[in-house]
């Protein structure tokens, strides 16, 4: 296969953070940065997608492209908004500070980024000449007035926005940077406000001395059973494994009458296996909030008709609050969708295997190992990893229950991607592995498995 069949992947080249996530006129579509002429990263794209379910997804090609002079090397992260029945499209929009004349697809210094949108009137048709830019920066726009937001910021690392609605406001977050008193770069975060959600003025912004990050990048911000929810993609951050930089979440309060923002400073990984960074969330056609997430892969596959092509999203899963802790159970189409009971485990086919574990089982999955050991649950990809190890092999929860407590296990085997739910959604696990096989063992745990439909 070479693809897994039910998770969201480019058809060719490169792909990296989800854009635009929204339910849409009675379909999904979910965008994402694209390099539509490699499989690295270079002048970013918005590819596009739609779905009935979330699992299966149709192309439908390129969306956003450069097209103007301030979105001539790139157009960035941002979200979708349906306004008046049309598909408003906002992202960052970029001009390197340099070219290097020996490949103009990466910047050889650093980045002017503006805020950009894109109105559709139907999610299909993009006309890239509708463009315009919403926040502008400085030196592209000279309006001659004094703009708060331009004390706040920075020029080159703003970026990525994520929009909605509340009352009759627009509200956008913008994730960015400043120095502190030493010069060192901290993380904050910009909100503008809209009557319309095309005319935006800067409303605040939120620093703070205790979360330890260079750079918020892919911010969010919603409100689930009526607890605020914050996720980011902090990069610099101090954290376990050995890819530097991952995605995490934290609870906190938001005014939406002066977007004061005030957060817990502990920041909680969303995902323990280190390949998880820049999700999105949305509602789902149910109201429920969904998030999807980028599964970093450290080397293009190949399918079956030739394309190769590298990245792919997680599974979506809701975000959920539980007995005060938020959790990220699998969507409920995901788990509709392995329903057809197997009493054989197959690497050719997506699978879903659920386990009640006792202290001390061990599952091994085509190559790849889970124990369960003290209320903790350890995942070992390094039989599966090629030449990758540097990047990480072993990935485990904190502990999670006493040792004599049984700890539910969904472990979802797509291709390349296997996802552990644990106690479901308490603890995700996500990890890329390469040439799983058709080896399996389960000890110490009752289990069944389940085919998907392809
Ligand atoms: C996160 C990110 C975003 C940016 C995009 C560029 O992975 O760096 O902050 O908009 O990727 O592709």
């Amino acid at each position: 296969m070479a693809r897994p069949t039910l998770h969201f992947t480019p058809t060719q080249n490169w792909m990296n953070d989800p854009n635009g996530f929204i339910f849409y006129r009675g379909k999904y579509h979910l965008f994402y940065q694209h390099f539509p002429y490699d499989t690295k990263w270079g002048t970013m794209h918005w590819g596009h997608k739609t779905s009935g379910d979330l699992l299966h997804w149709e192309d439908r090609g390129i969306a956003l492209y450069p097209s103007k002079r301030y979105d001539a090397n790139g157009c960035f992260s941002g979200s979708a908004l349906e306004v008046d029945g049309k598909m408003y499209l906002y992202y960052t929009a970029i001009v390197y500070d340099k070219i290097n004349p020996e490949d103009i697809t990466v910047s050889a210094a650093g980045l002017l980024a503006s805020q950009a949108m894109l109105v559709s009137e139907d999610g299909y048709v993009f006309d890239q000449s509708q463009k315009r830019m919403v926040v502008p920066q400085f030196p592209v726009i000279a309006t001659g007035e004094e703009n708060p937001a331009f004390s706040y910021g920075d020029s080159g690392n703003v970026r990525d926005p994520k929009v909605w609605k509340h009352g009759n406001t627009y509200y956008m977050i913008l994730g960015s940077q400043h120095p502190d008193s030493t010069g060192t770069m901290r993380g904050e975060l910009l909100f503008y406000t809209s009557g319309d959600a095309i005319h935006w003025t800067f409303a605040n912004v939120y620093r703070s001395d205790e979360i330890r990050t260079e750079m918020f990048e892919c911010p969010d911000l919603f409100e689930v059973d009526g607890q605020t929810v914050f996720i980011t993609s902090p990069f610099g951050e101090e954290c376990p494994g050995n890819y530097k930089d991952h995605a995490w979440y934290t609870t906190g309060t938001f005014s939406h009458e002066n977007c004061d923002l005030r957060l817990d400073p502990n920041l909680k990984l969303i995902d323990w296996g280190m390949d998880f960074y820049a999700p999105q969330t949305t509602t789902d056609e149910e109201g429920r909030r969904t998030i999807v997430g980028w599964l970093r892969m450290p080397e293009a596959l190949c399918d079956d008709s030739g394309n190769k092509w590298i990245g792919a999203f997680t599974f979506p899963r809701l975000v959920e609050v539980r007995e005060g802790r938020i959790c990220f159970p699998p969507h409920p189409n995901v788990k509709k969708a392995f329903s057809r009971e197997t009493g054989r485990f197959s690497a050719n086919k997506p699978m879903r295997i659920s386990i009640l574990a006792q202290n001390g089982a061990r599952i091994h999955v085509g190559g790849f190992d889970i124990a369960v050991e003290n209320g903790i649950v350890q995942t070992d990809r390094s039989k599966v990893f090629g030449d990758f190890p540097s990047i990480g092999t072993v990935f485990q929860t904190p502990r999670i229950c006493e040792a004599s407590e049984e700890i539910a296990l969904e472990i979802y085997v797509d291709d390349c991607i296997v996802e552990v739910y644990v106690n479901d959604g308490e603890y995700v696990i996500s990890n890329i592995c390469y040439g799983l096989n058709n080896e399996f063992y389960c000890i110490g745990a009752h289990c069944k498995m389940y085919v998907g439909e392809s």
